[in-house]
């Protein structure tokens, strides 16, 4: 499991000062033991920063999962700062959060080109898209080494036939990325309860979770919150039925 720390930035950002540190919060979830932390240096800079993404690399131990726009300035700074893993997402000024997957088939030429050159440097390269079996395709013929799958609708369904479509969606999406050979991740509004259906996917082999795991923390601290959430998941795993 990654945990995305943009909203512990968010609020320090709120009143311009240095509190909360989202890095103190990255070193509490490296001693729970978390895979990765994952942020996002957007291009209006709205919660991390260029500097919190070179205290993360220098000063937590843990795996950052750099996720960014693939503009030239991201992967420049990217370039420079040689974090383990970059997942490149579509990127709109006016969104409140990343509201869908990359459009491959619009953007190849241009992501395959900044791909090449974050796997130069040896960056794990990951792209952010929704369930859907060409797009995935097309990311290996790209050349990334892993696909993040985009979990936000399922997650926001009302309804549970739409859900269960979606779902099915999800799951034979990450099959298919996983038989071509993609590390398979996911993410985006997972919470303690939807995140049992998208862990119990076996080919899924890491969770990206940010705002309800900073939220919850509010209620039961972040320790907490985030060892609730690895018992979950854990248990999930362990009822895969294949
Ligand atoms: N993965 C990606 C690619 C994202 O863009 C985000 C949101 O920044 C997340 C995971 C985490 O989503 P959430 O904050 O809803 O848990």
């Amino acid at each position: 499991m990654g945990i995305n720390i943009d909203h512990v930035a968010t609020i320090r950002n709120a009143r311009g000062g240095s509190h909360p540190d989202p890095i103190e919060i990255a070193k509490l979830a490296y001693e729970c033991k978390v895979d990765n932390i994952t942020a996002h240096l957007r291009e209006d800079r709205r919660h991390i920063r260029d500097d919190d993404i070179k205290r993360l690399l220098n000063e937590v131990k843990i795996p950052l999962n750099f996720e960014m726009a693939a503009t030239d300035e991201m992967v420049n700074f990217a370039i420079e700062n040689l974090p383990f893993a970059c997942c490149i997402v579509p990127e709109k000024r006016q969104e409140i959060t990343t509201e869908g997957g990359l459009n491959l088939k619009i953007n190849e030429n241009m992501i395959r080109k900044q791909v090449l050159r974050l796997k130069k440097v040896g960056i794990l390269c990951s792209l952010f898209l929704d369930p859907d079996i060409d797009q995935i395709e097309k990311a290996k013929q790209i050349g990334a080494d892993a696909i993040e799958i985009h979990t936000g609708k399922f997650c926001n369904m009302q309804n549970d036939e739409d859900a269960l479509h979606e779902l099915n969606n999800i799951k034979k999406a990450a099959k298919y990325a996983k038989s071509i050979g993609l590390e398979v991740h996911a993410g985006h509004g997972l919470t303690f309860n939807n995140v049992i259906e998208i862990a119990k996917i076996i080919e899924i082999n890491e969770l990206n979770i940010g705002h309800f795991i900073i939220g919850e923390s509010i209620f039961i601290g972040i320790k907490e919150t985030i060892k609730k959430m690895q018992n979950i998941i854990d248990q999930a795993r362990a009822l895969h039925t294949g």
